[in-house]
């Protein structure tokens, strides 16, 4: 069976069509990172607007790269929750519309579950029964997965997400958008035990939970001082941003490795399978190996690929088509975030 996938949860617009035994026939994504790096972040309305534009011409492409014709395809998934309303609305009319004129059914995507399930895309083994752990812009969150219509969630950050983080510390820096690239090409050169970072609950085995807005503003006071300051004019030294961002970038993996660990520990599940675009991070993936290792836990870390948004990720819909669990055209968003 064929499904074509659609992805408009933040600000790429992506369309790949997959087979129900994961073949990917074909992978479209569309970065709007151009158009919000002015801004250092995501501007949910531009966001949007850019999805109108982009979202036909995105399945458009998907369906002929696989060199198929709409008629070819046994289903039409969607990503309708969590993510930015009116960026999920494009995605999610788009489908229907595609439902509506073909008749084909409707499937729908949790992108936090899809992250997880690109693990298992990649790797080519089963995953199941696994912690899943998305490490994202928006979400850092743990997930007890016993297959892929079943995520229970095990708790995760109560403020910022690890992405979030490294996208607002950039900014501070004068590090380019998306910030976590940016930190971890300026780390290489720094010391990360130049600062003393706050790592919130690290210590408390019991709290499944990270906070990284205190890091982020220990951060703000390490380079800036009290006050309001001008970031544009602290004048750092080459090797000022170096340190600094080593130093964060070594709180925020010790927080993400600590918490892996315990929610392994707790679930008492063996396999650790992790996605999002923090996952892309060179340095947490070399310390989740190690711990996991050290540990006698095993381990899968989406490939770089398909750590930021992508369609291919929502092959984790042949799944639900398998099981039957269609949806009608009142199929509704769900925005906001996990907590
Ligand atoms: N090498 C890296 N190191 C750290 N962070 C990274 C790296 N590469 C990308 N990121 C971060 O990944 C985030 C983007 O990931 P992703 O596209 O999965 O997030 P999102 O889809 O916006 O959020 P969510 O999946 O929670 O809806 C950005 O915050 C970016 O800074
Ligand atoms: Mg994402």
């Amino acid at each position: 069976m064929k499904l074509l996938t659609i992805e408009t949860t933040c600000d790429e617009t992506a369309a790949a069509v997959v087979t129900d035994d994961l073949q990917i026939l074909s992978s479209i994504v569309a970065s709007q990172e151009s158009l919000h790096e002015q801004f250092s972040g995501v501007v949910p309305e531009i966001a949007a607007r850019a999805h109108v534009e982009r979202i036909l011409p995105v399945v458009d492409q998907a369906i002929q790269r696989a060199d198929l014709t709409l008629d070819d395809l046994d289903a039409i998934a969607v990503a309708h929750t969590p993510g930015l309303s009116g960026s999920l609305l494009v995605g999610l009319v788009a489908a229907k519309a595609i439902c509506v004129a073909t008749g084909k059914p409707l499937i729908a995507i949790n992108h936090l579950h899809a992250h997880v399930f690109a693990c298992r895309i990649a790797s080519g083994k089963e995953i199941f029964p696994c912690v899943g752990f998305v490490v994202s812009g928006g979400h850092s969150n743990f997930f007890h997965c016993t297959g892929a219509t079943e995520f229970k969630h095990l708790g995760g950050t109560i403020d910022d997400a690890a992405g979030e983080a490294f996208d607002k510390v950039a900014s501070m820096l004068g590090l380019p958008y998306p910030g976590g690239p940016a930190i971890s090409r300026a780390a290489l050169k720094g010391d990360p035990k130049a600062f003393s970072f706050p790592r919130p609950f690290l210590r408390d085995k019991e709290r499944l939970e990270f906070s990284f807005s205190g890091l982020k503003t220990a951060v703000r006071y390490a380079i800036a001082g009290v006050g309001k300051p001008d970031f544009s004019k602290l004048n750092l030294s080459e090797q000022q941003v170096a340190d600094v961002a080593a130093s964060f970038q070594e709180a925020v993996v010790d927080c993400l490795v600590g918490k892996a660990m315990l929610a392994l520990q707790k679930t008492g599940l063996e396999l650790l399978c992790v996605g999002g675009g923090v996952a892309a991070n060179k340095r947490l993936r070399q310390r989740l190996q190690e711990s996991t290792q050290e540990h006698g836990y095993e381990l899968q870390i989406a490939p770089f690929e398909l750590c930021t948004d992508n369609a291919v990720m929502g092959a984790i819909a042949s799944e639900r088509l398998q099981a039957g669990m269609l949806e009608d055209l009142s199929l509704d968003i769900i925005p906001g975030l996990i907590r």
